[in-house]
């Protein structure tokens, strides 16, 4: 049996974040996420959240693995994964009914501030519902500063890897969403220094940090 690919921090990150997700997915029914890697979050919040349909998605390199880890261990609300980088036109023609959520875990860090931009324009262009809800996890930085010294460690190591890429600063993404017509209405702490930063259409009145 060919090994699934495997990452420890979403076995050590799932829980919590499904814990934050549930009340604020209740009034969503379908789900895009993007950057989907190894699959194990969709796996996990599909069978926990029955009632979304969830839209895994990647980059092509990553299609082979996420689709082998799908077909083994997914709930049938989790449709084929679709290959999607923020940086080409988005397969929006294959979705079976209107996106209303957008979840993407530990990928603003990864790519480039191009693909950054990319995956706001994207939404703007592509994804028009009303009740849109974007749920972004991962690490963030406020005003230039790192939340931890494990976080500035962490910037390092990823600009070691790749110069383009970095933790990002939320005023920087608040923005590029606010342009979209995504208010942050909760930016909430998670374990081990991150945060999931809670935009929607609908309700981009005010923000709260929790
Ligand atoms: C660190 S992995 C995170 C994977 C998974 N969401 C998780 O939390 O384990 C970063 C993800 O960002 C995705 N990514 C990077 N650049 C991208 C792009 N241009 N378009 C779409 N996804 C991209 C990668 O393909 C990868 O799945």
């Amino acid at each position: 049996m060919t090994e699934l690919p495997f990452s420890q921090a979403c076995e050590n990150n799932k829980a919590p974040i499904l814990s934050a997700l549930t009340p604020l997915l209740a009034d969503s029914r379908h789900v895009l996420e993007i950057g989907s890697g190894t699959g194990q979050h969709a796996v996990y919040f599909a069978r926990h959240l029955p009632g979304l349909r969830w839209q895994p998605s990647d980059q092509l390199q990553y299609l082979q693995g996420l689709s082998a880890r799908l077909r083994r261990e997914a709930t049938s609300n989790v449709a084929p994964p679709l290959q999607l980088d923020v940086l080409a036109p988005w397969p929006v023609a294959a979705l079976a009914e209107p996106i209303d959520a957008i979840f993407s875990a530990n990928t603003l860090h990864i790519m480039s501030e191009t693909m950054v931009e990319a995956f706001f324009a994207g939404i703007g262009n592509y994804l028009h519902s009303a009740a849109l809800q974007l749920l972004v996890y991962g690490p963030f930085n406020y005003q230039g500063k790192f939340t931890s010294d494990s976080n500035a460690d962490f910037d390092l190591w990823l600009k070691r890897n790749n110069p383009e890429s970095g933790i990002r600063d939320i005023e920087w993404i608040t923005d590029l969403a606010a342009a979209q017509g995504l208010g942050l209405v909760q930016d909430l702490a998670m374990p081990a220094n991150n945060r999931l930063l809670h935009f929607s259409r609908a309700h981009a009145g005010g923000l709260q940090r929790l």
